[in-house]
């Protein structure tokens, strides 16, 4: 201490500041079909945006949260980028890749995976400014599908779907489903216990067999779990006989919010179907089924018979999604009437509710 100072009080201490939020990449889309602050809810979130087996070597433009993307490879790496090239704004999807770059098709330039614009043809020599950029998203690729998120974190947070890889399971990809829907009615569907013998009576379940027995339905971690045990049979119809008279069938579902969910089905005899259902919003009322299965038997049957089995399934759902009024999920829990069966439904909306969402309800 220098001779003559005075000893200071240590200043006081400063409250920590709150984690700062993630930069968000993307301010609302111009196209916009969502309530502006479910859609900054939902661009938070990771989701599926393509089939890792429909992204090649060519650019392919997708769609998320009204927000056109374009999905690549370079060197077999996935990327996404917002679809727009920053000199004119033309669809980087109609252009092409060359080593790490995606080329733009108008006037050449090209952009590299941290969207850096590195090559502007016309003028060689000049200096890029570091602002020229293209906005790239995070991307994972898992369970045969690429994930990305729009303002969320790098980090990727998806559904646990482990099957996918385990040496003892055959995984298999459905066919993609497009729905004309909101991805909050479509998986509220797939949770639904009690619409088996009705919409699906023609494909798994028999019309006679109706009554829904209770079940548990518990919070988790990220999201919610139902066991359901009842007597319909996974089975196609016709084919119930596979399973002894008096089996009983536990589906186990887990739902990983907002629009992901995990159904294992117990099959006799130690035999697991597992299915994930995950629901992409292209838009507030446009949705694009990913569904990923794992399944331990059966695993010489025809990849084709499991494809046209989904697709039936599905489908039935999709029919009675497309016609649902209001289009959007309700989540003022008062807006539509609840039977016990509708235990699981009621624990998804809170759990939407809870994080944010249903501001058209609410606003
Ligand atoms: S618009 Fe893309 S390079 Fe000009
Ligand atoms: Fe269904």
């Amino acid at each position: 201490m220098m001779e003559g100072s005075v000893a200071t009080k240590p200043a006081p201490a400063v409250p920590a500041a709150p984690a700062a939020p993630p930069p968000e990449r993307l301010a609302l889309p111009r196209e916009l079909t969502f309530h502006p602050s479910d859609w900054a809810v939902l661009a938070r979130s990771w989701f599926p945006v393509a089939r890792s087996d429909e992204i090649g070597d060519r650019p392919v433009r997708m769609r998320l949260l009204d927000v056109d993307v374009v999905v690549y490879r370079t060197n077999g790496t996935a990327r996404v980028a917002r679809d727009l090239c920053m000199h004119r704004g033309t669809a980087l999807s109609l252009g092409w890749v060359e080593g790490d770059c995606i080329v733009c098709p108008y006037h050449g330039f090209q952009y590299a995976p941290d969207g850096a614009c590195v090559a502007v043809p016309a003028h060689p020599d000049m200096a890029i400014p570091p602002k020229l950029r293209i906005t790239t998203f995070p991307v994972a690729e898992r369970y045969g599908l690429i994930w990305t998120t729009l303002n969320g974190p790098e980090e990727p947070l998806l559904p646990e779907f482990d099957a996918w890889d385990d040496p003892d399971y055959q995984a298999i990809m459905a066919p993609t489903i497009d729905i004309a829907g909101s991805a909050g009615r479509q998986v509220e569907g797939f949770l639904d216990v009690a619409h088996f013998a009705w919409a699906h009576n023609k494909s798994f379940a028999l019309r006679e067999n109706q009554i829904v027995p209770s079940y548990r339905v518990e919070r988790t971690a990220r999201g919610i779990r139902a066991q359901y045990i009842s007597s319909v049979s996974n089975y196609p119809v016709g084919k119930h006989d596979l399973a002894p008279p008096d089996f009983e069938w536990l589906r186990d579902f887990e739902v990983f919010p907002p629009f992901a969910a995990r159904l294992i089905v117990h099959f006799p005899d130690g035999g697991r179907l597992h299915i994930l259902n995950a629901a992409s919003p292209i838009a507030a009322r446009k949705t694009r089924l990913f569904v990923p299965l794992a399944k331990n038997f059966d695993k010489d049957l025809p990849v084709e018979e499991v494809h046209a089995f989904n697709l039936t399934i599905f489908n039935e759902d999709r029919v009675m999604v497309e016609s649902q009024r209001p289009e959007d999920l309700p989540l003022d829990i008062t807006m539509e009437a609840h039977i016990a069966a509708d235990r699981t439904s009621i624990a998804y909306r809170k759990l939407l509710k809870e994080s944010g969402l249903g501001a058209l309800y609410f606003s």
